[in-house]
């Protein structure tokens, strides 16, 4: 049982049974995660490197425990404290990790593509973590689970995708995956956020937030990223909530059973009400949960192809 490829660069590479193969992997895990003692012998002897270029909580943190639940030796290495800031480039920083014995690197960057440089040039896998505004691959696949697992399954539903898709690696990696195993998928957003040209992706575009909720099945909301919006996106971010932020009132229009997501960390106030955050059809900390049996079915699922 293993995947087709060494490394897991993005969901565009990956079949619908890739997927799926993973999905089912991790509800294995995720019953794993329910028992007294947490931890399985599966990946002892090898060694995970959490390479992370730009700040992160859910994944960092998730990679290492999936890491640490299957017996393998994890090394964290923040950019900020390490020899990148002497000048020393990705490949020297992931060939010096390799030579200490990595069988994994998971790797955060801010540039597209970074996590491709990598899998091209070494010969451990590569896990993308989320590489600039591309793909964040292991996001999309804790968020399918969680919709298979509240939903049923994915194929005929309406999900609504909000927020800056533009800039969003994990609108992105979601995309690709849901229209993969048959879901619909709208983009709900300002024009400046979510540009016609997105209609190539197989989705539909709303600039309306009403119109776009309607009856959806799946609201999954995504950060305003304001590192990324010096170029003026939106007028403020009161506009912005007034727009494009989900309430209770607007939730009210999708579905009856409507799940709301959202990848975090969040704008409370800017992207999503607290009332909602934190209403009962939120299953944010579900993902989260969820996180850590997907990050460990997709360790041990490469490891197959390696070994
Ligand atoms: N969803 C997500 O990638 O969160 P972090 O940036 O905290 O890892």
């Amino acid at each position: 049982m293993s995947l087709q490829s060494k490394d897991l660069l993005g969901i565009k590479e990956l079949g619908a049974e890739d997927i799926e193969l993973i999905l089912e992997t991790s509800s294995g895990f995720r019953d794993v995660l329910e028992r007294d003692i947490k931890k399985v012998p599966a990946l002892r002897g090898k060694t995970a490197v959490n390479l992370f270029y730009e700040p992160s909580t859910r994944t960092r943190t998730s990679f290492e425990l999936a890491a640490k639940r299957l017996s393998t030796d994890v090394i964290n290495i923040s950019t900020s404290t390490s020899s990148v800031v002497k000048g020393e480039t990705l490949q020297d920083t992931a060939r010096t990790v390799l030579a200490l014995g990595a069988d994994f690197i998971i790797l955060r960057h801010s540039c597209s593509g970074a996590a491709h440089f990598l899998a091209k040039n070494l010969d451990a896998s590569v896990v993308n973590a989320g590489d600039g505004t591309n793909e964040h691959p292991t996001q999309a696949l804790l968020d399918l689970f969680t919709i298979r697992e509240k939903k049923g399954g994915i194929k005929g539903l309406e999900v609504a995708i909000v927020g800056d898709i533009l800039h969003s690696r994990v609108a992105k990696s979601n995309i690709y995956a849901l229209k993969k195993l048959g879901a619909r998928v709208r983009l709900i957003g300002p024009p400046t956020l979510v540009p016609s040209y997105m209609k190539e992706l197989g989705a539909g575009i709303f600039s309306d937030m009403d119109t776009g909720l309607k009856g959806a099945d799946v609201v999954m909301m995504l950060r305003i990223q304001m590192e990324r919006q010096g170029k003026g996106f939106f007028p403020s971010t009161v506009e912005y909530f007034r727009n494009w932020g989900l309430t209770a009132k607007r939730l009210a229009l999708a579905d009856k059973d409507a799940i709301v997501m959202h990848p975090g960390p969040m704008n409370r106030g800017v992207e999503i009400a607290s009332e909602v955050a934190d209403g009962s059809k939120s299953v944010i900390l579900e993902q989260v949960t969820n996180g850590l049996a997907v990050r460990m079915a997709v360790l041990y699922l490469l490891s197959g192809v390696r070994a």
